[in-house]
């Protein structure tokens, strides 16, 4: 290895090569990020509208988070739990006060934190409910993303993400998302042998799918009549994308285990994190589940550098104030293109309605044009989500690109 790369054109053909093909980028490839900023090889400048999938909410590159990185890497970066370290508890104490939870069990992606959960809710009830072992199960919705996995992609009812995998892992009952009687009556049905329902806030992969008001307030409260987990997928929805600390604050809704990664570092290393109180956490024992990674001194001082960002710079007030304005500015665009703008807070999405053969993939590509990059996600439904620090005059002058880009079309 030798030389830089100095054109989008041989970075993209090294990764075709290369690389296994289980991605579809959008023809750009990023050499450096500031903020809500990034720019290509060739220095082109634009706005980043995915944020790395909500895990940039503290903007690229911040410098608290970078500097906290920086300090703790020359001093240690990876120990293993084989003994314990001078950051973890610290940032244990940290998390658990700022979410409030009596424990954490740290892991490293938002995947891994969605297995964990699964194996908590699991053993939570063999151990504590009495469900036979062989019996549990766990309620899914339809529509979900929570990661890769076999056990996770077990959940889905998306082709893509399990199709031809093999054996899928048993245990799941999935039930329309958005419909608090599905849920009502499988527990009605067989909630004797159910531990927890796992369920995002909005369904983001799905096309950023906003629940009706009250849905997880009402299905809290079933799961709780049932003596039924409560468990929050907030990997996408947390850390004040959608104008809360957490999606399920709208509700006032305290999940029983929060699951969180994506933004818990800023976006600068993979940090994931399962949240639960003591009666639930403390059913996994010594030796029974963890990770190499999970609570590296790295990760720790990076994820409570992120955090203490979130609050500074006042990141949830920023993302409903401006979430409101792109909202309004994109219904406001005339174009029969645009057939639904939903979301909330800085998570959002636009449905296209394809015109003259031109589709929600074709607008990505006008926007890169024009300076700004967001990617479709299922088809015809692009997502909208910038890292939250993004100035007003900064979101404005990306709407007029956005809008552009779309008119262009007519
Ligand atoms: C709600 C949700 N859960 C879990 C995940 C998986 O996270 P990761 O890609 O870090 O494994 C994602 C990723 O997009 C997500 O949106």
């Amino acid at each position: 290895m030798k030389e830089k790369i100095t054109s989008s054109e041989q970075a993209i053909a090294l990764e075709n090569k290369y690389g296994a093909h289980n991605y579809h980028p959008l023809p750009v490839v990023l050499s450096k990020g500031e903020g809500a900023l990034v720019w290509d090889v060739e220095g082109k400048q634009y706005y980043d509208f995915l944020s790395a999938y909500s895990a940039v909410n503290q903007g690229h590159c911040h410098p608290k988070i970078v500097e906290a990185l920086k300090q703790q890497a020359e001093m240690i970066t990876l120990t293993s739990r084989a003994f314990y370290n001078d950051c973890l508890g610290m940032y244990e104490q940290y998390v658990t006060g700022y979410f409030g939870y009596d424990k954490v069990l740290p892991m490293n992606t938002g995947a891994e934190a969605d297995e964990t959960a699964l194996k908590l809710a699991r053993r939570w009830g063999v151990v504590k409910k009495g469900i036979p072992n062989d019996e549990v199960k766990i309620i899914c919705c339809e529509g979900n993303f929570h990661g890769r996995t076999i056990t996770i992609v077990s959940m889905s009812n998306d082709p893509d993400s399990y199709a031809n995998y093999g054996p899928l892992t048993p245990g799941f009952i999935r039930i329309p998302y958005n419909d608090v009687a599905a849920l009502e009556k499988v527990l009605n049905e067989q909630g004797d042998k159910i531990a927890g329902f796992i369920v995002e806030p909005i369904q983001g992969e799905a096309g950023v799918y906003v629940p009706d008001d009250g849905y997880l307030k009402k299905t809290y409260d079933l799961c709780k009549a049932n003596n039924v987990l409560f468990i929050a997928d907030e990997v996408q929805t947390g850390i004040a994308r959608t104008g809360k600390m957490l999606a399920c604050d709208y509700e006032n809704v305290t999940p029983d285990i929060l699951i969180l990664g994506k933004a818990l570092s800023g976006g600068v290393l993979p940090v994931s994190a399962v949240l639960a109180n003591d009666d639930i956490m403390l059913c996994i024992k010594p030796g029974e589940h963890g990770s190499t990674f999970g609570g590296f001194p790295l990760a720790c001082k990076v994820a409570i550098a992120a955090l203490e960002v979130v609050v500074e710079e006042n990141l949830m007030e920023k993302a409903r104030v401006h979430g409101n304005i792109f909202r309004n500015y994109m219904n406001n665009i005339k174009s029969d293109m645009i057939s639904l703008v939903r979301g909330k807070g800085l998570l959002n999405a636009i449905i296209i309605k394809p015109k003259n053969g031109k589709e929600a993939w074709d607008v990505c590509l006008k926007m890169k044009e024009l300076g700004v990059l967001a990617k479709p996600t299922h088809g015809d439904i692009i997502r909208f989500a910038p890292p939250l620090v993004i100035t007003e005059g900064q979101l404005l002058d990306a709407c007029q690109r956005i809008e552009e880009a779309i008119v262009s079309f007519q």
